[in-house]
């Protein structure tokens, strides 16, 4: 698969007159809206769990040195929590250039905070993609953030948008916040 993503998603859903759609926002998408929305709710996705297995060549990092980004691995029993934004089929034309490197639209159940229930899209990113990295210790993934730059800004500024966006809807995650303490950890080492 190569790393740009966007015809293959326009390929995907053609949303067949659909007025406006949900989609569920768990990373970037959480803080950075920067598209026109009807609605936005605090949402979960059940049997999937945030994880910064995925590079980041275009936006948070360069082709020679990537940055690490969320993407979704399958978890049964866990819950991620996010934001669900209903938009209109338009909104993808910009989202799927943003989304570009690695991620493919899904639908998947969202659960609003009411229990409610609706089918959404959601961009998600598996380990057959070329930008994909895996797995690491935190240590290693907080070094990687850590020094990693691209046209979006700097990649610990990911992090750091996003724990803070998931402490202000009281939302749990024990990977995010790991990471966040090991990117202060290691500003302190180099502070010294
Ligand atoms: C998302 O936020 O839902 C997708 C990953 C990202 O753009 O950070």
């Amino acid at each position: 698969m190569t790393h740009d993503t966007t015809a293959l998603n326009r390929a995907r859903h053609r949303f067949d007159g659909a007025p406006a759609v949900w989609l569920f926002g768990y990373g970037s998408l959480i803080w950075k809206a920067d598209f026109d929305y009807l609605d936005r709710r605090h949402a979960h996705l059940h049997g999937w769990s945030r994880r910064f297995w995925q590079g980041s060549h275009d936006h948070r990092g360069t082709p020679e040195a990537p940055g690490r980004v969320l993407t979704l691995a399958r978890d049964p029993g866990a819950s991620c929590a996010g934001v669900a934004y209903l938009v209109t089929p338009a909104v993808f034309d910009a989202l799927d250039h943003r989304e570009k490197n690695g991620y493919l639209r899904h639908v998947e159940p969202l659960v609003f905070d009411d229990g409610s229930r609706v089918d959404g899209l959601v961009y998600i990113a598996d380990g057959h993609n070329a930008a994909w990295l895996g797995p690491a210790s935190d240590t290693a993934i907080a070094r990687q953030i850590a020094a990693a730059h691209g046209p979006s800004g700097a990649n610990r500024d990911y992090v750091l948008h996003l724990a803070d966006a998931l402490r202000a809807q009281h939302a749990e995650d024990a990977h995010v916040f790991a990471i966040e303490r090991e990117l202060h950890r290691l500003a302190g080492l180099t502070a010294r």
